[in-house]
């Protein structure tokens, strides 16, 4: 059974937006099934690079529509991205030089970071991109 299963509930009304997360969201599964196969560090890496970079690609999408839209939410939005991206490249940077390892802990930790994260803090732009005709 997949780690993270995509929920309407997780919509932000915003079709590109929604598609991005549920890449993420595979992105993370993919990456709890190649810590799962015993493969260690070899079968990780390069899914642990992809989602890493699709993470920034995505965090760039909703600050290009924030900066965009002059959405009021946009520095404390941010700061949460930013706060996230230098945890995860900590642990990349860890990962790579083989003192951390990608495990359970770590992939709770994303799980619960991006429901939160777009159930609280991502969903409070909808309703200004939607005004905006952001859909
Ligand atoms: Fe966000
Ligand atoms: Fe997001």
């Amino acid at each position: 059974m997949a780690l993270f299963t995509w929920d309407d509930r997780f919509s932000v009304n915003v079709r590109e937006i929604d598609e991005q997360h549920k890449r993420l969201i595979g992105m993370i599964n993919e990456l709890h099934d190649g810590m799962k196969s015993g493969g260690g560090k070899a079968a990780v890496a390069p899914i642990l690079k992809r989602l890493v970079d699709y993470t920034l690609y995505h965090f760039s999408t909703e600050e290009r529509y924030m900066a965009q839209h002059r959405y009021p939410g946009e520095l404390a939005h941010k700061t949460e991205h930013k706060k996230f991206t230098d945890k995860v490249m900590d642990f990349h940077k860890k990962f790579d030089a083989g003192t951390a390892a990608v495990s359970l802990e770590l992939m709770t930790f994303l799980k619960s970071w991006l429901t939160d994260h777009i159930m609280v803090t991502d969903k409070k732009y909808s309703k200004h991109f939607n005004d905006h005709g952001l859909k």
